[in-house]
């Protein structure tokens, strides 16, 4: 059993160890908003944050996150309330939307440390869109990039405080609890 915390909750994948950490989100957890894309590392559309860092999740197994604190897409705020995430919206960027989560994910990681990031540190992402969005991506990011302070000081919302345990097949250790009757 691999266990790690993803959006706040606790987390333990009753997964073979060198699972890609992509396939246990998607698979096991149902969090599909992390892209299967090349799974090779060269398209970045399964980027998520993991322990403050984006990561390239297809290529990190269960096994290399363990105990790590894991933030996808469905995390990062609450009502799609990050920045860059108003940013898509304005500008509207999403053409297929294959791209977007990675790129998100990416980028809130760093925006967090570099709130106005120079075009030589975003042509450094591993993040490609083959639709042709990256002008509008751009644009997103300067917009992004204008409530500055905020963003760096944006953080993924904390799930409240639980005793829950969520197992990979998607029941709780509540579920597994007979109701007392009493
Ligand atoms: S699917 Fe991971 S980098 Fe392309
Ligand atoms: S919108 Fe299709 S890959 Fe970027």
């Amino acid at each position: 059993m691999t266990s790690m915390t993803v959006n706040g909750e606790a987390i333990h994948y009753k997964l073979d160890p060198e699972t890609p950490l992509l396939f246990a989100l998607r698979d096991a957890s149902n969090l599909t908003g992390t892209k299967h894309g090349c799974y090779s590392g060269d398209c970045g559309s399964c980027t998520v944050i993991v322990d403050g860092r984006a990561v390239l999740s297809c290529q990190l197994t269960i096994a290399a996150a363990e105990g790590a604190d894991v933030t996808t897409i469905e995390g990062l705020s609450a009502d799609r309330a990050h920045p860059l995430q108003q940013a898509w919206a304005s500008e509207q960027v999403s053409q297929c939307g294959r791209c977007d989560p990675g790129f998100i994910m990416a980028l809130a990681a760093l925006m967090r440390a570099t709130p106005n990031p120079a075009p030589e540190q975003l042509a450094q992402l591993p993040n490609i869109c083959r639709c042709g969005a990256t002008p509008r991506i751009l644009k997103a990011v300067a917009r992004a990039a204008q409530v500055a302070a905020p963003l760096a000081a944006f953080a993924p919302p904390k799930a409240e405080q639980s005793n829950s345990i969520r197992f990979s097949n998607g029941s709780s250790i509540e579920d597994q609890i007979p109701p007392n009757d009493s």
